[in-house]
């Protein structure tokens, strides 16, 4: 049986989604959730449903029993997330599972980071995984290509983007894909110890995005970059909490010293084909 983890979040359900269109059993899959009714789109699909708590040691060791292979989905709640993967890896061991794939990060070097409070956990998971001796994967994952609308701002069609993301490039990935790739490593062999670059093969700047939001909707998209505390200052102006402001100063501090542009990517090779590009992804969300 495969577990998927943060399954009713974004990339685990696209992951279980994914596994299910390759033909793999519903009842082979099952998703770990906090919240029953919040999976129950899962359970009416035959998935077999595990409630577990990263936070409650007892509810993974329960929920990870007769599992083969684990998508350990790093955890969305920031506080002691390390505590929290050490849960789930410790109660895989307990249960005997044979695989845990993890979703990493990919940056050029954890050293220096603009965003060490994203980055560190990656660090210590990977570590703590090659320490407990589970044969492991390592998804390092690149940004969501899902991100960029968000980082670009709701008004960009209107004022242009505005983020502190310099020239700086980013081989964004669509999270489906990223998704799809994590389930083409829970279906099939010789993934064991690896650790794979989840990358497209060209990285883009906001201002090359600026000019395919232009082609696509027929407007002119101005990039506006300004230094982080500039932005964060306009952010908390128009609303936005100061530490939700400089969170996503540090994103694009890190894009703009080029920590995602590493150059590394087998995307491609895991999927069986080129990754959908940056500019057909935007398609799906500003074209007509
Ligand atoms: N590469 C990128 O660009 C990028 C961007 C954002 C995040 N990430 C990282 O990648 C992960 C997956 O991304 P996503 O888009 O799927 O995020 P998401 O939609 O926020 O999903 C996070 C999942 O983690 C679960 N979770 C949080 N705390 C938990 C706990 N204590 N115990 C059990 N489950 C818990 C959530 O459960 P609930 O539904 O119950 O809250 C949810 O299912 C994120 O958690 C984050 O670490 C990566």
């Amino acid at each position: 049986m495969i577990l998927i983890t943060g399954a009713t979040g974004h990339l685990g359900n696209a992951t279980i989604k994914s596994l299910l269109e390759k033909g793999i059993p519903a009842n082979d899959i099952a998703a770990l959730a906090r919240d029953e009714n919040k999976a129950a789109e899962l359970s009416e699909k035959g998935v077999q449903l595990k409630i577990g708590d990263y936070k409650n040691y007892d509810s993974l060791k329960s929920a990870l029993q007769g599992v083969d292979k684990l998508l350990l989905v790093s955890s969305s709640d920031l506080d002691d997330r390390l505590t929290q993967h050490k849960n789930v890896i410790n109660a895989a061991k307990e249960n005997g599972v044979k695989h845990i794939v993890y979703t990493s990060i990919d940056i050029k070097s954890f050293e220096g980071t603009a965003i060490p409070y994203v980055s560190q956990i990656h660090i210590d998971t990977a570590n703590y995984l090659k320490e407990i001796g589970i044969p492991y994967t390592l998804l390092d994952n690149t940004l969501y290509a899902d991100l960029v609308p968000l980082f670009s701002g709701e008004k960009v069609l209107e004022t242009g983007i505005f983020f502190p993301a310099g020239e700086g490039k980013t081989p964004f990935v669509a999270r489906t894909e990223m998704a799809e790739a994590a389930a083409v490593v829970l279906t099939t062999s010789g993934h064991e110890n690896q650790e794979y670059a989840i990358t497209a093969e060209t990285a883009y700047s906001f201002s090359e995005i600026a000019e395919m939001l232009s082609e696509i909707t027929g407007k002119e998209v101005l990039y506006h970059h300004p230094d982080a505390t500039a932005y964060i200052e306009q952010l908390v102006k128009v609303g936005v909490p100061k530490e939700n402001a400089a969170f996503f100063a540090g994103f694009g501090e890190a894009i703009k010293n080029g920590e995602f542009d590493t150059n590394r990517s087998d995307l491609a090779k895991l999927l069986g084909r080129k990754p959908l590009e940056l500019k057909e992804f935007l398609k799906t969300i500003y074209g007509i």
